[in-house]
C-alpha cells in the first residue's frame, strides 16, 4: 500500500528493501530459475517485487547469481528501477545481503532502515512489511525478524528466546540440537535491519557451519552481542510467510493465493459459483454483481465490468468485457468485448479481437484481428481474421475471412447494416460498401458497392435420374425409385 497522505513527515528516509533471488531452487528440479516460477499469473519474484513496491521504499535491491542474465532480465522487465546486486561465489544469505547492501551505497543508501525479503515467499504483503518497518523503527531496534508459529517447523530456522521471551539467536535446521528442533516458531527470513549494524555484523559473519554458507541469520546474535536490541515479530497469518522450495509447495500456495484472491472478488460484490475451480490471477479487475461460473479461469489484465457474467468453462487471458456482457465457454486473450454483447458458447478470441456494444460472436466462432461493431453478428460456425465489419450487419453461418494468400495476410473490410448470406468467402483483400446483401455460397472476390446483392454461385443443374442410372442397386438408387412411383 503506498503511504497515505495523513502519515506523519519525518526526516529519515525510507526504508530501501533487499529482496534475495541468487539461489539456485535445486529443489525444484527445473531449469527455470526458482524466483521465476509463477503462481496466479506472476513469478514468485514479482510477488516479493510488487510486495516491496507497495511500501514506497527508497530504493529496492535484487540479489542475483543463479542464471543471472536471465533473472536480471526477467527483473528489469517487473522493477525498471531496480539495483540489481551480484553475489560472488561465497555461498549464503549473509553474503547475499552484503552484495545488496552494496548496491545500495551506490545508490547512496547508507543509513536508515533496510527490509530484507525473499524472492520465493510470494504471499508476503506489502503491509506486513509496513508494520514490520514501522514496529522496528517505533520499537528503536537493531534488527527485528518476522516469525511464525507451526507444529512443525523441519527445515526452518529456529527462534531461540531467553528465560524474559528476549531473542537471542536463530538456529539453522541443520546446526540445530534435538532440543532446539523442538522449536516450533521460526524464521520467515523477512527482516527489518539498521542498516549500520548489518552492515557491520555481517563483516563478523564466517561460514562455519554445518551448510559451509555465509548465515544472515548469525546476525541477530552479533548484534545483540554488540548491545543492540534485536526482536522478533510475530505473523498470525503463516501463509504469508510460506516458501516455495519444491512444485509441491508451490502448488499449495498458488492455491491458497487463488482461494484469496477469489474470496476478494466475493467480498466485492461478484458472484462465485464454484471458487474451487475458479482461478483468477490477483492483477485481475471484478466489478459488481459480476457472475463467474465453474471451471472459468481470469487471466492478466483481465477485466469483468459489472453485471458480466463468464463462464462456464471459460480462459480470458487480457481481455476486458463490457458491462453486462455474457461470455460462455470460450477461450480469449488480448481482446475486448462491448457491454451488452455476447461470446460463444464454444469461441475462440485470439489477439486482436474487438467486439462492440451488443454485438455477437457465436458458436465455433474463432476471430482475429477483427473489429465487429455494435451490434454485429457472426453468430454461427465462421472464421472472421484480418477483418473490420460495421455497424448492425449479420454474417451468414460458416463464413470464411480468407486473409491468407500463402505469403501476407490481407484484410476484409465490411460496411455497416449488411446482410450477408451464409457460407460465404471473403477473400481477401477486399471491401463489402454498407447495406450490401450477399447469397448464400458467395465467394466475394470483388468489391460489392453499398446496397448491391452480391452473388457468385452457377445456376443450378438437375440431371434427371442420374442416381438410378448410374448407382444402381443402392439403397439410394431404391429410395429414388420408390418416390418416383
Ligand atoms: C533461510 C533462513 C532460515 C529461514 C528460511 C525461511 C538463512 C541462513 N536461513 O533458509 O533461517 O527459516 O530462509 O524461508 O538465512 N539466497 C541468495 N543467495 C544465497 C543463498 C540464498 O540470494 O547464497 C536467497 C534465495 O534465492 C532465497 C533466499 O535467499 O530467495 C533464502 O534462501 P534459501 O536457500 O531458500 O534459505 P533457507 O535454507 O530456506
Ligand atoms: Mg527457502
Amino acid at each position: 500500500m503506498p503511504r497515505s497522505e495523513e502519515s506523519p513527515v519525518s526526516d529519515s528516509p525510507r526504508p530501501s528493501v533487499i529482496v534475495l533471488a541468487a539461489g539456485a531452487g535445486t529443489r525444484m528440479k527445473s531449469e527455470k530459475p526458482k524466483i521465476m516460477h509463477e503462481i496466479g499469473g506472476r513469478s514468485m519474484v514479482g510477488h516479493a517485487l510488487r510486495a516491496a513496491e507497495g511500501l514506497s521504499p527508497e530504493k529496492i535491491a535484487v540479489v542475483v547469481r543463479h542464471q543471472r542474465d536471465r533473472v536480471v532480465e526477467h527483473i528489469s522487465r517487473l522493477a525498471p528501477h531496480a539495483a540489481i546486486a551480484d553475489q560472488d561465489e561465497v555461498p549464503g544469505t549473509g553474503r547475499a545481503v552484503q552484495a545488496g547492501l552494496e548496491a545500495l551505497e551506490r545508490e547512496g543508501v547508507t543509513r536508515g532502515t533496510v527490509l530484507v525479503t525473499s524472492g520465493d515467499v510470494p504471499l508476503m504483503t506489502s503491509e506486513s512489511l509496513q508494520r514490520l518497518a514501522e514496529d522496528h523503527e517505533s520499537a528503536g531496534n537493531a534488527v527485528t525478524v518476522l516469525t511464525a508459529v507451526v507444529p512443525d517447523a523441519t527445515g526452518y530456522g529456529r527462534i531461540v528466546r531467553g528465560e524474559g521471551g528476549e531473542v537471542l539467536a536463530i538456529v539453522e535446521h541443520k546446526d540445530a540440537t534435538e532440543e532446539q528442533r523442538a522449536i516450533r516458531e521460526f524464521n520467515a527470513g523477512v527482516y527489518a535491519f539498521d542498516i549500520e549494524v548489518l552492515k557491520d555484523a555481517l563483516s563478523q559473519v564466517t561460514t562455519d557451519n554445518a551448510q559451509g554458507e555465509m548465515y544472515l541469520t548469525d546476525v541477530l546474535g552479533i548484534a545483540r552481542s554488540a548491545g543492540g536490541r534485536v526482536a522478533a515479530s510475530v505473523v498470525e497469518d503463516v501463509w504469508q510467510v510460506e516458501g516455495a522450495n519444491d512444485r509441491v509447495q508451490l502448488a499449495a500456495l498458488g492455491k491458497e493465493l487463488n482461494r484469496r484472491t477469489v474470496e476478494r472478488a466475493m467480498r466485492g460484490g461478484a458472484t462465485v459459483v464454484d471458487p474451487d475451480t475458479t482461478w483468477i490471477d490477483d492483477s485481475v479487475v471484478i466489478g459488481q454483481d459480476v457472475t463467474i461460473l465453474p471451471n472459468t479461469q481470469l487471466h492478466g489484465a483481465t477485466e469483468i465490468a459489472s453485471g458480466a457474467s463468464v463462464g462456464p468453462d471459460t480462459t480470458l487471458t487480457d481481455v476486458v468485457v463490457g458491462e453486462g456482457a455474457s461470455v460462455v465457454r470460450t477461450h480469449g486473450s488480448e481482446s475486448r468485448i462491448g457491454a451488452g454483447a455476447s461470446v460463444g458458447p464454444f469461441a475462440y478470441l485470439r489477439p486482436g479481437t474487438s467486439l462492440g456494444e451488443k454485438g455477437k460472436i457465436g458458436t465455433f466462432v474463432e476471430t482475429k484481428n477483427a473489429e465487429i461493431g455494435s451490434g454485429s453478428k457472426v453468430p454461427h460456425l465462421s472464421y472472421v481474421g484480418d477483418a473490420t465489419i460495421g455497424e448492425g450487419s449479420n454474417i451468414g453461418a460458416a463464413s470464411v475471412f480468407v486473409n491468407y494468400d500463402g505469403v501476407k495476410k490481407h484484410r476484409t473490410v465490411i460496411g455497416s447494416h449488411v446482410r450477408m448470406g451464409s457460407d460465404n468467402m471473403y477473400v481477401a483483400p477486399v471491401t463489402v460498401g454498407d447495406g450490401a446483401y450477399s447469397g448464400a455460397g458467395t465467394v466475394v472476390r470483388k468489391d460489392v458497392p453499398a446496397g448491391a446483392l452480391a452473388i457468385t454461385v452457377a445456376p443450378q443443374r438437375n440431371i434427371e435420374r442420374w442416381v438410378t442410372e448410374n448407382r444402381p442397386g443402392t439403397a439410394a438408387a431404391e429410395a429414388a425409385e420408390k418416390a418416383s412411383e
